[in-house]
């Protein structure tokens, strides 16, 4: 984006574009690790996910989260990631200590959940992909499996909350650092089980 581009944008554009190469870094370490060689490939995806689903489960409690958000708890994909896992006979990741900050004020914590809201969008092209392997929104995919109103209209409900708030320039960049914060501890959890 050019400076005039980054000034007309929307908050949740200039998030995007300030993340955009965190995010592709990830998507590109993910797409690396054959995430669809084999169910106990896809697996290791899986508890990264579970990990960083883990890691914000303290988000959907956040009350001002909830204000902005009212279907915030049923943004929630923990307890599919969990039986995504369970259709695939694994375990769950051993307990860890969350790499979210805690208490996290409003700025961040919209940061972290852009993250996890975003994550929906790819998520459909890897829904699409898991068939491959005989998963679906009844088995092993139900986390990736669109909302039912459908994955583009779900992801502007959220981002019109995103651009609604009212933030100071300092509290932008706040969530502009959690964001990356965020994109960088999946990061993290990737290389831990793809190593
Ligand atoms: C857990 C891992 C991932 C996270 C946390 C993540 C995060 C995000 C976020 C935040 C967005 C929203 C960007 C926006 O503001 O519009 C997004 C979109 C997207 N992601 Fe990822 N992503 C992940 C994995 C992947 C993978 C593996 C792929 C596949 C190559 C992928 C492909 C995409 C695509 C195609 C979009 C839509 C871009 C658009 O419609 O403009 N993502 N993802």
């Amino acid at each position: 984006m050019t400076d005039t581009a980054i000034l007309d944008a929307t908050r949740s554009q200039r998030l995007k574009a300030a993340t955009r190469d965190s995010h592709n870094a990830l998507d590109k370490r993910i797409m690396a690790g054959d995430i669809f060689a084999s169910r106990a490939q896809f697996a290791r995806f899986l508890r990264v996910q579970y990990r960083f689903h883990r890691d914000i489960e303290a988000l959907y409690a956040n009350p001002e989260l909830d204000a902005l958000l009212p279907d915030l708890d049923e943004r929630r994909r923990l307890p599919q990631i969990a039986r995504d896992l369970a259709d695939l006979e694994q375990a769950l990741p051993a307990p860890a200590a969350s790499a979210v900050p805690a208490p996290l004020p409003l700025p961040a914590a919209l940061g972290w959940l852009y993250v996890a809201e975003g994550s929906n969008l790819g998520g459909t092209i890897l829904f699409k992909m898991a068939a491959r392997l005989g998963l679906d929104a009844g088995f092993g995919a139900r986390h990736l499996a669109a909302h039912p109103d459908g994955a583009a209209r779900h992801w502007r409900e959220f981002t019109a909350a995103l651009d609604s708030v009212a933030l100071t320039s300092e509290q932008e960049q706040q969530m502009i650092d959690a964001a990356d914060a965020a994109f960088r501890s999946v990061h993290g959890h990737v290389e831990l089980e793809f190593a």
